[in-house]
């Protein structure tokens, strides 16, 4: 990382320097310097702690307190090699202390409709999105509640590669779909790389939606991005070629430019939404 300012700076750019005069910012700084752990020492997180995290994240906001999401945390050793060996192009996963699962989760809705007897009306994509919606919310609250107290995290979508084979081995039942799994650990490194974002003008919005300069924006975050955090490799090399600007546009397009999770609708129809 060439010449680090501060963590709001090296996030979002120069233009948001000003932020760090205002109120919040010293309380705010863990958040706004945290960064995902994928490289972790060999203790275990006590499991008491794990359940406190879980409190934590469970005490965030949910979707009309329908409280549509569960942890599963897993604690056989044989299960997460066999879950981990399920996503093993990641190969720091296969050393990770402790991984927890993040479902979705509307079964338990409309098992209240069978105890109360009251039809069930709202069979349809909304029914999915706001158990998948709430499954967010608790994984970015446990991610950050798990920062606050030294563990570091990293949210794995690589869960849902073999949806049907995880599902199975978690012994998920109708309606309850994993979202993302989770690392959890002691971090290897006391200090969290700052990820670039792109600037607060171009993802924050006042009162109206904007994308003016979008295209020149993408360009700048490219290039102070590549100053700061620069790729290592580039992605698909044998399909697309090297090339001498590549950056977070040209990495995003080619992650994109391959299929995945083509089947993960039809699992979740096989979960028995209707996603109409
Ligand atoms: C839903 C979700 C799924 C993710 N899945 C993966 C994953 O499978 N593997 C991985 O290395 N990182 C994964 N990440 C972490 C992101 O890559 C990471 O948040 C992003 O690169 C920004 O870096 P930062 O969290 O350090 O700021 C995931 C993050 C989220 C929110």
């Amino acid at each position: 990382m060439t010449n680090p300012k501060s963590p709001l700076v090296d996030r979002y750019g120069q233009e948001a320097g000003h932020l760090q005069d205002g109120t919040g910012y010293s309380q705010l700084l863990p958040i706004l310097s945290r960064g995902s752990c994928r490289s972790f020492k060999t203790d275990e997180v006590d499991a008491n702690l794990v359940q406190l995290l879980c409190a934590a994240a469970l005490a965030s906001p949910t979707k009309s307190d329908l409280q549509q999401r569960d942890i599963i945390v897993i604690r056989n050793p044989g299960l997460k090699s066999e879950i981990a060996e399920l996503m093993s192009e990641q190969s720091w996963i296969a050393e990770i202390p402790c991984l927890l699962v993040f479902c979705g989760n509307n079964r338990r809705q409309r098992r209240l409709h069978q105890l109360r007897n009251r039809p069930f009306e709202n069979d349809h994509l909304d029914a999915f999105f706001n158990a998948a919606v709430d499954a967010g919310v608790a994984l970015s609250a446990f991610v950050l509640a798990a920062e606050a107290v030294g563990l570091g995290c990293c949210p794995i979508s690589a869960i849902r590669n073999d949806a049907d084979r995880v599902s199975d081995l978690l012994g998920l039942p109708q309606h309850v779909f994993p979202v993302a799994g989770l690392a959890l650990g002691y971090p290897a490194s006391n200090r969290p790389t700052v990820s670039p974002r792109l600037p607060l003008d171009v993802t924050v919005h006042t009162d109206r939606y904007n994308e003016d300069g979008i295209d020149d924006e993408i360009d700048r975050y490219d290039a102070r991005r590549n100053g700061l955090l620069p790729y290592k490799n580039q992605r698909g090399e044998n399909r697309f070629g090297t090339s001498d600007s590549y950056g977070w546009s040209e990495d995003k397009a080619r992650q994109y430019a391959q299929q995945e999770r083509q089947g993960f609708g039809t699992f979740i129809r096989d979960k028995g939404f209707d996603l109409s």
